[in-house]
């Protein structure tokens, strides 16, 4: 992970080898010294590196018993993201949870975890009636939305893809990312022969059994 090999952290710290590394890169130097100070809205400071950060936030202790308090504590609206098996999208929906993210974060911590995309049909079968079904990970294309959609999924969320049109062209990088998204979504549906979102059905997606793991879906005969 490049960030934890050079010790990234919130406010960055300057060390030799980054002044080495942005001599050549005068213009790096005029964005550092001109633009706002880089921060996280809800942090101002790690106190430590990115990496040890996210290694003293998670508890793995944390269970469904857990969960069930915050479920009392909290009447609105509560969606848990990271399902990774049907099991677990079972009994969120048994907890009462209103919707469920099937997500694998971008796979960028566990990079061996299922693929999402893969449990949605499993899961939308299975409690695709009582409980709202998103998924995340590996959206890169509008087709990748349609196909998830037809298989599902209310909607699909994005990390990545969103981030590389913001490094690309800040803003405009941003609203340039969703109109080709939204271009491919359109552009799939037209070849699909399909007028709405409503048609979008499971008959519209093959998924191919080598990629899908067989403890997912002993089901899936595509
Ligand atoms: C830079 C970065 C930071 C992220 N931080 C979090 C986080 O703090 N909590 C979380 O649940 N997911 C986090 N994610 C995962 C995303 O919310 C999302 O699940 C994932 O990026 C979706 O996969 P994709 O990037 O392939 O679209 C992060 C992703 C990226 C790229």
């Amino acid at each position: 992970m490049p960030a934890a090999k050079h010790g990234f952290s919130i406010p960055p710290q300057i060390s030799l080898g980054t002044v080495l590394n942005a001599v050549p890169r005068p213009w790096w130097w005029w964005d550092f010294i001109t633009t706002r100070k880089l921060e996280f809205a809800s942090l101002s400071s790690t106190g430590g590196t990115v990496g040890e950060l996210l290694d003293s936030a998670m508890d793995p202790s944390i269970n469904y018993d857990d969960l069930g308090i915050i479920r009392q504590m909290w009447p609105g609206k509560l969606v848990v993201k990271g399902v990774q098996t049907l099991d677990d999208a079972r009994k969120l929906t048994d907890l009462g949870v209103d919707g469920i993210v099937l997500s694998n974060h971008g796979g960028r911590q566990l990079d061996r975890a299922p693929i999402p995309y893969h449990l949605l049909p499993t899961v939308a079968r299975e409690v695709g009636d009582d409980i709202e079904i998103m998924v995340d990970t590996g959206i890169m294309n509008g087709a990748d939305i349609v196909a998830s959609m037809a298989l599902g999924a209310k909607f699909t969320l994005i990390g990545r893809a969103y981030l590389y049109g913001l490094m690309a062209g800040g803003r405009a990088g941003v609203d340039r990312t969703i109109s080709i998204l939204s271009e491919q979504i359109t552009g799939t549906m037209k070849l699909l022969q399909v007028n709405c979102i409503e048609e979008l059905s499971p008959r519209h997606v093959t998924q191919l059994t080598r990629l899908a793991s067989r403890i997912l879906d002993p089901e899936l005969k595509v």
